[in-house]
């Protein structure tokens, strides 16, 4: 009889993680810090899939630039990172001739990222993991992409990293992000990475076409993305989500997402 997989909990550098099986049959990480599981339990892996993957259109980017360069708020258990790698992987029949991917993602916890970044390396997903003292930036490369595909996860507090990364060497590099994964715990628990100001932020790596895709679809997220400068829609969420959002630097709110918000006395989120 096969016996049971029992998954270690993990000692972070904010505390202690457990691991969750979600209906899918892929795993979460709960965390005691923020009390918080980094993914819907109707299933980890569906929900980066259809949320992320599929809400940012990140095959269609790739079909028609050859390249792309996401930014994922934030790292966590790794799962966007290699679930997007894993889906580009099939769909495009990585080889020789692979396009290009840069992937950067951030996390506020060293220990995690640098426990899940070993596991992509031991995988074969991930070679020459570099990490920066100085820069607190750890840095990789993609197998199974075009020479020079990078992943930069930037180590501490994004709300204060962002633009140290946004001037260094890296950032002219990869250049600004085709696709954002907002993937941060609930407004609730992270206030600042939900804020007017955040995606302002979030605005300024971005170029006229760029998507971004979350989970949430609170009317005070909405009205701060709206102002600052994302067009807004929804879509179906996934799992117990009635909503999940949408948003572009490009086209418009649709007029029932405007009548919403107008018609709601929240305020924006802001600092
Ligand atoms: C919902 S989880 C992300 C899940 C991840 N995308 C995955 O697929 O496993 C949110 C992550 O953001 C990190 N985080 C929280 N606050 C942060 C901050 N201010 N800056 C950077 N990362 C942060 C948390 O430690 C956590 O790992």
């Amino acid at each position: 009889m096969k016996k049971p997989i029992v998954k270690k909990e993990l000692q972070g550098s904010l505390g202690e993680y457990r691991w969750e099986m979600t209906e899918d049959g892929s795993y979460t990480l709960f965390s005691e810090h923020f009390e918080e599981s980094c993914h819907s339990h109707a299933g980890a892996l569906e929900e980066t899939l259809y949320n992320y993957i599929e809400g940012c259109e990140i095959l269609p980017i790739v079909k028609n630039k050859g390249k792309i360069h996401i930014f994922e708020l934030g790292f966590g258990t790794g799962l966007g990172m290699s679930a997007t790698w894993d889906y580009l992987r099939v769909a495009l029949h990585a080889g020789e001739s692979s396009p290009t991917l840069h992937f950067t993602s951030c996390e506020i916890d060293y220990e995690l990222a640098h426990h899940f970044l070993k596991e992509a390396v031991d995988k074969g997903m991930l070679q020459n993991l570099n990490f920066d003292d100085s820069l607190r930036i750890f840095t990789a490369e993609f197998s199974s992409f075009k020479k020079g595909s990078q992943l930069t996860v930037i180590i501490g507090d994004i709300r204060e990293r962002i633009t140290y990364w946004q001037s260094s060497s890296l950032y002219t590099y990869t250049g600004p992000v085709d696709a954002i994964y907002q993937d941060a715990f609930s407004p609730k628990r992270c206030p600042r990475l939900w804020t007017y100001e955040w995606f302002s932020q979030l605005a300024s790596i971005s170029h006229a076409t760029t998507k971004m895709a979350t989970y949430s679809s609170t009317k005070a997220v909405w009205k701060a993305m709206v102002k600052a400068g994302w067009a807004v829609r929804t879509v179906q969420g996934y799992g117990s989500k009635k909503l999940s959002t949408r948003a572009s630097r490009d086209g418009e709110c649709p007029q029932e997402i405007i009548d919403l918000m107008e018609r709601s006395p929240v305020e924006y989120l802001r600092d």
